[in-house]
């Protein structure tokens, strides 16, 4: 078993497929400073195939697509097709924001998609079109509801919760998502890239979260899946469905991290706030062999010593923390 620093196995792979996006969320994408990857950089559909199947013979068992917007690429069915058939890998799931998921599910499930996370931070359509900038709230409750017609499940709906933005959607996002079935992930506000203008007073705790919910909705907390997901679960005490926090700020997981990430432009970075990726596509584009390759994956991930979110919480309990001392990877190139 391929085993970090830290003696952390590896296990997910995150592939962002592009760092285009059909939305302009203001936690994630910056607006105008960024340089899009050129069309030539961005992996081929049979690159990012050869580098997942050498993954998962390194011990990958999930492979999540993510962006960008994943459903911009063209052809994605033809990318899933592809993973779905490798051996050993036990899942496969895609998130989106869902604004084109009502048009390509059918095909997506068709082509091997066993799961999808959609993104939704309110339910209010004036409000999701201030936080997203152009996305339609009606298309994306339609891709939500397509997908549940597939019967691909579970069906997981994830919000970033934003101080003064958002906060008070909390609740009608759990009644939604207990109302229809689904499983509500709210994730704590994170300092992701440089643009987003994160500051702690933007950060609502996953304390608060589940305190909210539950003097409404009494709660029961289940853990982690697997130990090592990025949600710590809860079930509602009248069996009506269960929610998640990712508090990846207050209540950091790094100890027990297992995710590696490609980005559209074929880096492997170890972790969400690198400050640096580790070029794999010129080794695959100049002829190297499979097994030059897997040294290459096994030397970063023998090598991986990242605790980012837990020297953050050191920084933040002793208030020296500044998000922008550190320069990172932007989260559409990376893949959320
Ligand atoms: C980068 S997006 C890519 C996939 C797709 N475009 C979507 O929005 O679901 C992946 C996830 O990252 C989350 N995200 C983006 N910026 C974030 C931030 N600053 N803090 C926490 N989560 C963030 C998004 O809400 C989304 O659930
Ligand atoms: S969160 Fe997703 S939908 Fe929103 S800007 Fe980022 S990549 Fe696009």
């Amino acid at each position: 078993m391929l085993l970090d620093t830290y003696n952390r196995p590896i296990k997910d792979l995150r592939i962002s497929v592009t760092d285009r996006c059909n939305f302009r969320c203001s936690y994630c994408m910056p607006l105008d400073e960024y340089e899009w990857i050129d069309k030539k950089e961005i992996l081929t559909f049979e690159e990012i195939a050869r580098l997942a199947r050498l993954f998962v013979q390194s011990g990958v068992e999930k492979i999540r697509l993510t962006g960008g917007e994943p459903l911009v690429r063209q052809d994605l069915p033809r990318l899933i097709e592809r993973l779905s058939a490798l051996e050993g890998l036990e899942d496969l799931c895609l998130t989106t924001n869902g604004a084109l998921l009502a048009e390509r599910i059918d095909a997506l499930q068709q082509a091997g998609l066993r799961r999808v996370n959609i993104s939704i931070d309110t339910l209010d359509p004036d409000k999701f079109k201030r936080m997203t900038k152009r996305g339609d709230l009606n298309k994306v409750l339609e891709g939500i509801f397509a997908a549940k017609k597939t019967g691909l499940a579970p069906i997981k709906l994830n919000a970033v919760v934003e101080r003064g933005v958002n906060d008070d959607d909390i609740l009608p996002l759990v009644e939604f998502s207990r109302e229809h079935g689904f499983g509500m992930r709210f994730i704590e506000y994170m300092d992701v890239g440089n643009s987003n203008g994160w500051t702690s007073a933007k950060l609502v705790s996953k304390k608060e979260i589940i305190e909210k919910v539950h003097a409404r909705y009494p709660l029961r907390e289940i853990g982690r899946d697997k130990g090592s997901a990025p949600s710590v679960d809860y079930e509602f005490v009248d069996g009506r469905g269960d929610i998640g926090v990712i508090a990846s700020v207050t209540e950091p997981f790094c100890s027990s991290c297992t995710r590696i990430r490609l980005t559209a432009d074929g880096k492997i970075v170890t972790c969400l706030f690198s400050q640096l990726g580790h070029d794999v596509k010129s080794r695959l584009r100049t002829g190297a062999s499979d097994a030059e390759i897997s040294e290459f994956i096994g030397k970063l991930w023998r090598g991986r010593t990242d605790r980012y979110s837990a020297e953050r919480l050191e920084a933040l309990k002793s208030s020296s923390y500044d998000p922008k001392s550190h320069r990172k990877i932007e989260m559409i190139s990376l893949g959320g």
